[in-house]
């Protein structure tokens, strides 16, 4: 059976390609640091694939029992017949449940890596064809709008993995305060959110033993090598990831273990040794401190669900 997915090419968020731009500012910045959208080009998107199937990484595997418990409640409050657009679509596997206790008419996978995404989507296209599948590469970090064939009826944003965590709380309630405005009136939000528990647990979460999420914070490095002919010594930097209390936040940085140098284009960007390049922010929030944050971005809570450990929350949001 052929099965086709609508691919929209005209970017849904910003051009995806700013890699190069932002490492050199990155490096140049004090203190250095590059957004984590960067992870994922092809190798990142499947070294992300593998983190989440680590034994201390408890945020897929506890989102998706969530999602199954509660995939005829979800169902029953969003109603048929809708658009599904999942925000960082990936390796759209925790989609599938819904979709099935959904049975929206289109779906819209967005996603900063194009490869993946096409993947993907033509997996799902052909997995179910009873729905209409759409794709748009691209990074919605700087806000989504819905290709216009599509933004007449009621939507459903899928933001699962608390890929929300990558914002500071300032920038994630104004991304959903642009979600709101960009989605038709009547649309809603499923966002799922890891909420704040003990150090160990969320330390042991970004430092799994196999070192998988070391080896996909040190593939920035690579991937500067293979796509900007960087000079660098990936022996010469260690992975680190650390709960902030204050801040509420694991943040991962890359460690410099001497002095030297990251050199591109004939441009040399110095380290100490000991400085870092901080890669990621992951927050992690109190259930109502992410509420009042949603509900100052616009919207009321529909419905929210959490495991009985209560490591992590999917929430139903919708337009007040
Ligand atoms: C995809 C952003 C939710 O922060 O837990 C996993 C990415 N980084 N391990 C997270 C990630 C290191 C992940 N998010």
């Amino acid at each position: 059976m052929i099965t086709a997915v609508h691919v929209h090419d005209q970017h849904v968020g910003q051009a995806p390609d700013a890699f190069r731009d932002d490492v050199i500012a990155g490096l140049r910045a004090s203190p250095k640091a590059l957004s984590p959208k960067h992870f994922y080009d092809a190798r990142g998107s499947r070294l992300f694939e593998a983190i989440c199937a680590q034994p201390e990484y408890y945020l897929t595997r506890t989102e998706e029992g969530i999602l199954a418990a509660a995939a005829d409640e979800i169902a029953a409050l969003v109603g048929p017949d809708t658009l599904l657009v999942e925000l960082g679509s990936g390796a759209s596997r925790k989609v599938r449940r819904l979709l099935e206790a959904l049975r929206p008419s289109r779906y819209l996978g967005v996603d900063i890596s194009r490869d993946f995404l096409l993947q993907s989507t033509r997996r799902l296209a052909a997995d179910y064809p009873w729905l209409e599948v759409h794709a748009a590469w691209g990074d919605f970090s700087a806000g989504v709008r819905l290709p216009p064939s599509l933004a007449e009826r009621r939507a459903v944003a899928f933001f699962p993995g608390s890929s929300i965590g990558n914002f500071t709380p300032a920038e994630a309630e104004a991304f959903l305060a642009r979600l709101r405005r960009a989605l038709p009136t009547g649309s809603g939000v499923l966002i799922g959110v890891d909420l704040v528990k003990e150090r160990d647990r969320l330390e042991a979460a970004y430092n799994d033993a196999a070192g998988v999420t070391a080896a996909f914070n040190l593939n920035l490095l690579s991937r500067m090598r293979r796509e900007l002919g960087a000079e660098v010594d990936l022996e010469a930097f260690d992975h680190r990831a650390v709960f902030h209390e204050a801040a509420s936040r694991i943040e991962m940085h890359l460690v410099s273990r001497r002095r030297q140098a990251i050199v591109i284009e004939e441009r040399r960007f110095a380290f100490e040794a000991g400085e870092t390049l901080h890669t990621e922010n992951s927050c992690k929030y109190r259930l109502e401190d992410f509420q009042a944050l949603a509900a100052r971005a616009g919207y009321r809570s529909g419905a929210v669900w959490l495991d009985d450990q209560a490591l992590f929350s999917v929430h139903y949001l919708v337009d007040r």
